[in-house]
């Protein structure tokens, strides 16, 4: 019985390291581009016509703003404010510090195409 306590608490502690090491370390990679379905492939254009000249969006390699690869994969945005779509739609629509706002240059359903695009990140 203590045994198998003493296996399953290992067990356990593995897994959890396991777990906080690809937390911290291997973020998957962004979904190749010709695999997109149409709502993000629709995304996508949106991102190269609004985005691109300021954010790489497949690494994470600062260009005039913070690279976005992975932006919804990690729990926080370069910020500190948390990563969800609440955030991204805001920051999008009034900018933050040297972002421009980008909102009244886009349609609601543009946004929300291009919010799926960058959960393939
Ligand atoms: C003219 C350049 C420019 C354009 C265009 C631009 N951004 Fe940004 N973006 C920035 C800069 C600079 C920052 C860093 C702002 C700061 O935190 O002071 C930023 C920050 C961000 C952040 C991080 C916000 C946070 O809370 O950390 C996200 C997400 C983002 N941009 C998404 C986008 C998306 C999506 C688009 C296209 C619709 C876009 N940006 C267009 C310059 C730009």
């Amino acid at each position: 019985m203590l045994r198998w306590a003493c296996r399953a608490a290992t067990c356990a502690a593995l897994l959890l390291a396991g777990g906080v090491l690809q937390g911290c370390h291997s973020i998957p990679p962004p979904k190749p581009l010709d695999q997109l379905t149409p709502v993000e492939q629709s995304g996508h254009a949106e991102f190269v016509q609004h985005c691109s000249t300021c954010h790489h969006d497949r690494t994470a390699d600062p260009l005039n703003g913070p690279g976005l690869a992975g932006l919804f994969k990690k729990p926080y945005l370069p910020s500190g404010a948390p990563a969800n779509d609440e955030r991204v739609r805001n920051t999008v629509i009034h900018g933050r510090g040297n972002m421009p706002p980008q909102g009244y240059t886009m349609t609601d359903a543009e946004l929300n195409d291009l919010l799926h695009y960058l959960h393939t990140l």
